[in-house]
C-alpha cells in the first residue's frame, strides 16, 4: 500500500485542522498521514488519521529552547514525525548528524519517521546528486518504522517537479544504500500525482502546498490507490 503524507509546513492552527479533517473524505486503500503544525497537533489526533510532528528533538527532555521531545508527541497521540525536511537543513542549519539523532531518538520512543533526502539545484548542476544522496542517506538508520522521502530541494514548492523517470532513478539509488519505502516530495499535486506514484520505486508523496486543501489533497491520495 502506498503512504500519503500532507505536511502542512507552518500552516493551519487548531480551528483550521479541525475543519480540514471534519472536511476530507480520505479514500481506501492508501496509508494517509498528516503532519500539523506542533501548535494543532492536539486537535488532530483521534480523528480518524494517524497524526506526525514536523520535526522531533533527540533529547528525552533538556533546556532546548524551542524543541519538542519525542516523549511528548507520543503523551500527545502523535504517531510519527518528519526529520530533516529540507526547510529544516537549509534554514535551520540542520545536519546529517542532527538528522541522525532525531530519527534514533524518535525510532527509540516509538515514533514512525519520514525521513527527507534531497539534492539541490546547484549540486545537481554539478552532477553531485549521488554523492549527496550517498551522504545524506548514510546517516539514516535501518528500521521498519522508518521511510525515507525524496525531495529534489528544486522541486520544493516551486512548481518544478521531478519527472517520474528522474524520481525513479533516484528512488532505485536510495534504495540501493537503504531497504525502505521512498517516498517523493516536491510540487506532487493532483494532475502530476499518478505519473509518479505508478513508478515501481516510488512507495509514496510527502506533499506540501496541495495538501492544503482537502479536495487536492484528497485526489492525491486517489491517485495513490
Ligand atoms: P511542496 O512541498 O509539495 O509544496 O513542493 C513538499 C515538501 O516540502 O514536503
Amino acid at each position: 500500500m502506498k503512504l500519503v503524507a500532507g505536511n502542512w509546513k507552518m500552516f493551519k492552527g487548531p480551528a483550521e485542522t479541525v475543519a480540514f479533517l471534519d472536511e476530507l473524505e480520505p479514500p481506501a486503500g492508501v496509508e494517509i498521514v498528516v503532519c500539523p503544525a506542533f501548535a494543532s497537533l492536539a486537535v488532530a489526533v483521534g480523528r480518524g488519521l494517524p497524526v506526525y510532528a514536523q520535526n522531533v528533538h533527540w533529547a528525552e527532555q533538556g533546556a532546548f529552547t524551542g524543541e519538542v521531545s519525542a516523549p511528548m508527541l507520543r503523551e500527545l497521540g502523535v504517531e510519527g514525525a518528519i526529520v530533516g525536511h529540507s526547510e529544516r537543513r537549509q534554514l535551520f542549519a540542520e545536519t546529517d548528524e542532527t538528522v541522525r539523532m532525531r530519527c534514533a531518538a524518535a525510532l527509540e520512543a516509538g515514533l514512525r519517521v519520514i525521513v527527507c533526502v534531497g539534492e539541490t539545484e546547484a549540486e545537481r548542476e554539478a552532477g553531485e546528486t549521488d554523492a549527496v544522496l550517498r551522504r545524506q542517506v548514510a546517516a539514516i538508520p535501518q528500521h521498519d518504522a522508518l521511510v525515507i522521502a525524496y525531495e529534489p530541494v528544486w522541486a520544493i514548492g516551486t512548481g518544478k517537479t521531478a519527472t517520474p523517470e528522474l524520481a525513479q532513478q533516484a528512488h532505485e539509488t536510495i534504495k540501493e544504500l537503504h531497504d525502505t519505502r521512498v517516498l517523493y516530495g516536491g510540487s506532487v499535486k493532483p494532475e502530476n500525482a499518478a505519473e509518479l506514484l505508478t513508478q515501481p520505486a516510488v512507495d509514496g508523496a510527502l506533499v506540501g502546498g496541495a495538501s492544503l486543501e482537502p479536495e487536492s489533497f484528497a485526489a492525491i491520495c486517489r491517485a495513490a490507490t
